[in-house]
């Protein structure tokens, strides 16, 4: 007995460990539908690009949908259920325009049902096509870890918890430490907005009666505040005008932080990044060196898809209504 005694500890020992170690890194993995359906992926790319040839907005839509879907009860297509009687759903709540292309997710989750019935979830769907958009807008690539379930719930009163354009550093630092995000996230995952296309209302605030002692916002380069003075007029009688994100909007780059650095961020949210002691470092780092900014936002986007990742839910097989 006394001999048995320390083999059954060392067992148990590395019973506990291996526990430990797979209830902490969870169960996403590169691999995860290699035996159950190992064409996912180009099913995916090959639905997203054709989308994307025949609608330009498509990339940054789906980039802001990842986005969007994990910030709000994690990684779990709650962004792609629709409304039920008696429940109104995250695509109705307020900032939701940017976000019309879910019809390209429900295509290729019809063509995964074909191929791998089951199988693949609505989330893993969003993170693909996430990594797929910004790969074909000459943006960095990188390996999608996979197997994450869809979520049952969706509540459009959540996306009040989305960070808003007009934040400042520290309330998007609180935002995205919340999801378990640091600071260096938060500039890496803002550089999404190199890709898109904003309309006047979530930024004419700043080029209209800023406060009361200036009109433009300060931060704000003073050519470029004029030249969206002229775009969002006051009052503004074109519901579709707006102005992109950066001046090469449909190639993912490093231009986005050249923007800022010329005081040419379209939210206060981005300008922010620059004004801001904590995070200043890290614009100009990735404005230096675009290879950085691609290695970090890869990294960014990784931590990005395990938030509340769920294990135990199901496989929709629509994904804009629970099974
Ligand atoms: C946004 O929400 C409104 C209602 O709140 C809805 O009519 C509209 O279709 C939604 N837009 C998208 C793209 O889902
Ligand atoms: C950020 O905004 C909040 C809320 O408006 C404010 O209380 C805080 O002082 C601001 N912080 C900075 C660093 O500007
Ligand atoms: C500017 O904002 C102030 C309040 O901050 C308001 O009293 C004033 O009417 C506004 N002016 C214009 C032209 O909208």
């Amino acid at each position: 007995m006394a001999l048995l005694l320390p083999k059954t500890n060392f067992v148990l020992a590395i019973f506990l460990l291996l526990l430990m170690l797979s209830t902490s890194k969870g169960s996403l993995d590169v691999h995860y539908y290699h035996q159950t359906c190992p064409q996912a992926e180009n099913i995916i790319f090959e639905t997203v690009r054709k989308a994307s040839i025949n609608d330009p907005k498509v990339p940054a839509r789906i980039l802001r949908m990842f986005f969007h879907d994990c910030f709000i009860r994690g990684c779990d297509a709650s962004v792609l259920l629709d409304s039920t009687p008696g429940n109104q759903a995250e695509k109705d709540g307020p900032p939701n325009v940017s976000l019309a292309s879910f019809y390209v997710i429900e295509d290729a989750k019809t063509k995964l049902e074909m191929a791998c019935p089951g199988t693949v979830s609505c989330a893993d769907i969003i993170a693909i096509a996430a990594r797929d958009v910004v790969a074909m807008s000459r943006g960095p690539y990188w390996n999608v870890l996979k197997g994450r379930k869809d979520g049952r719930v969706s509540e459009a009163s959540e996306t009040v918890n989305l960070p808003a354009p007009t934040f400042n550093v520290t309330q998007l630092f609180q935002s995205f430490a919340q999801r378990g995000l640091g600071l260096k996230d938060l500039v890496a995952l803002s550089g999404g907005h190199s890709l898109g296309f904003s309309h006047c209302s979530s930024f004419e605030a700043r080029v209209h009666n800023f406060s009361s002692v200036h009109d433009v916002d300060p931060t704000m380069n003073t050519e470029f505040a004029e030249r969206l003075k002229k775009k969002c007029p006051k009052p503004n009688r074109d519901r579709n005008a707006g102005e992109f994100l950066d001046s090469t909007a449909s190639t993912f780059d490093n231009d986005y932080y050249l923007r800022l650095m010329a005081g040419e961020g379209l939210f206060g949210s981005d300008q922010a990044l620059l004004t801001d002691y904590r995070t200043r470092w890290i614009v100009e780092s990735f404005a230096k060196d675009q290879g950085l900014f691609f290695r970090e936002f890869t990294a960014s986007m990784v931590k990005l898809g395990n938030v509340g990742v769920l294990e135990n839910g199901e496989v929709r097989l629509k994904c804009q209504a629970v099974n």
